[in-house]
């Protein structure tokens, strides 16, 4: 699917489906519309085929109440124009730009309708011997006459494509089995996106690792056949607008087990998204360097595998950490954390002005949002403000839980310094308190748990099917972007 911008004073006349935007309560409707008790109210649409049989459908999208606008409503209409032209086997859609105006201008319009017109497009189908019975639409074309800047809105275009194709490129690493997705066939793919892009990377092996004495990689690791990975991605602009990078750390555990604290078998085939938190940093990595952001920005992935093999950490293991920490593993299944606090302290040595991380953490916090938000935890309020203001721009929200002092006697051990699992309750806050002890360091740390938010499970959704759903990815972008304004 080719999209593009037109600019006209004549009405664009030659799609198949055409998307126009209705807010509820304005206007008068025209009468199709009215007689048939469409009313502009969030989530409705109406299909209506034109007199004219040669002319094609116009997809009536309900806007919802102006003053209640947001971006996401129009990323979603642009989603149902596209299931809407895949239905009726369309070649040529059309979305009519001017509808949506209001709040937002043309190039934020045209954006938004990209993004969820590549983001509703995506497949991931491989595997499947027969690809199955979809069909190809062959162009997009967002229009306008309000005299719009073509050269503005024509370059949003090109960023959404962009940073859309760095969250599809997030999507298929994840989605890939964790039987082909492992540490170093993700290291592998992390090098040649670096290659492509003009982003540096460096990949440190066990040995190095070692070496290091990262204790939560080896502790982590130690089960599995294969071998951790630790993935240093920069992106190193020419003319920076400020010396200090943005470090972005993500999760990537390509299974979870569990580890000798197993997980039970169903669901489990689900914990190849464990590694989403890394696949989002190394796709935001990817966007950030085509989209050519004059910003130091330095992505860190720690990759392994928790299996429960015969070399596997115990219940009761005490690892040293990279810092010097030690951690008593009381839970192998809490094994995020410990290969996150190796990578929280590697993040020191760039001096980050800002440092956050993305991981599937922890089940609590989806039992606690459902898909709904990110669980935001944070150090610095400007920071944390920051995030939720990307959040609500890029439609991926974002909800603060508190790190009070009280909750750190809740991973006080017994044997060591601190233990990876709380006495009780407050599994997501807790996580988030073991990560701080490890980004002490740097002012500005923030911490993304997206387990609830990573993947997409039971049906598919507008904005993505069943499986990964590359969140962090546009989060991150707009994080990096906002250092810019
Ligand atoms: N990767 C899981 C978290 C997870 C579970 C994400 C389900 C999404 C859905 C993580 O490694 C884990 O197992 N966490 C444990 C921590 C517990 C042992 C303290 C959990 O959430 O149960
Ligand atoms: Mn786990
Ligand atoms: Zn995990």
């Amino acid at each position: 699917m080719k999209i593009t911008a037109i600019f006209s004073k004549k009405p664009f006349k030659n799609a198949d489906v055409c998307a126009v935007g209705y807010f509820e309560g304005e206007r008068p409707l025209p009468k199709e519309l009215a007689a048939k008790k469409f009313d502009g109210k969030c989530g409705s649409e109406l299909l209506l085929s034109s007199r004219n049989a040669s002319a094609g459908f116009t997809l009536a999208i309900g806007l919802g109440r102006r003053d209640k606008f947001t971006l996401e409503r129009i990323r979603r209409a642009a989603a149902k124009l596209v299931s809407q032209g895949q239905r009726l086997k369309a070649q040529t859609l059309g979305m009519d730009l001017d509808s949506f105006r209001g709040k937002f201008s043309a190039s934020q319009i045209a954006s938004a309708a990209v993004e969820g017109a590549r983001l509703s497009d995506y497949r991931f189908n491989r595997y499947k011997s027969k690809p199955g019975s979809s069909h190809e639409i062959a162009s997009l074309v967002l229009f306008s006459d309000s005299g719009a800047s073509s050269a503005s809105v024509r370059s949003a275009v090109r960023e959404a494509e962009i940073v859309s194709e760095a969250v599809c490129f997030t999507r298929d690493l994840a989605n890939e089995p964790a039987n082909v997705m492992t540490p170093r066939r993700l290291s592998a793919a992390a090098r040649e996106m670096a290659r492509k892009n003009g982003l540096s990377c460096r990949v440190l092996g066990l040995r190095e690792i070692k070496n290091l004495k990262m204790g939560g990689m080896i502790g982590v690791s130690q089960g599995s056949a294969e071998e951790p990975q630790f993935i240093i991605l920069e992106n190193r602009p020419a003319r920076p607008r400020f010396k200090d990078p943005i470090v972005l750390v993500g999760k990537g555990i390509t299974f979870d087990t569990g580890g000798i604290s197993i997980k039970p078998s169903n669901d489990m085939d689900k914990m190849k998204f464990d590694m989403c938190g890394a696949a989002a940093v190394i796709g935001a990595m990817k966007a950030i360097a085509n989209l050519k952001l004059s910003v130091k920005v330095v992505g860190l992935t720690p990759v392994c595998e928790n299996m429960p093999g015969s070399r596997a950490q115990r219940p009761g293991d005490i690892i040293t950490c990279l810092n010097g920490k030690t951690v008593e593993v009381l839970n192998t299944d809490a094994e995020g954390r410990l290969i996150l606090a190796d990578a929280l302290e590697y993040a020191k040595k760039f001096k980050p002005k800002a440092l956050v991380d993305a991981a599937t953490l922890t089940g609590a916090c989806a039992a606690t949002f459902a898909d709904l938000a990110i669980g935001l935890m944070g150090t610095d309020p400007e920071l944390v403000g920051r995030i939720k203001e990307a959040g609500e721009q890029t439609g991926e929200r974002c909800w603060e839980l508190p790190l009070w002092d009280e909750y750190r006697p809740l991973i006080k051990a017994t044997y060591a310094d601190i233990q990876n699992i709380s006495k009780k309750y407050a599994g997501t806050i807790t996580a988030g308190m073991f990560l701080k002890e490890f980004a002490e360091h740097t002012k500005t740390w923030a911490h993304l748990d997206i387990a609830g938010t990573a993947w997409n499970e039971g049906a598919p959704k507008l904005l993505s099917p069943i499986g990964a759903t590359g969140v962090g990815v546009r989060l991150f972008v707009q994080l990096v972007k906002s250092y810019l304004e």
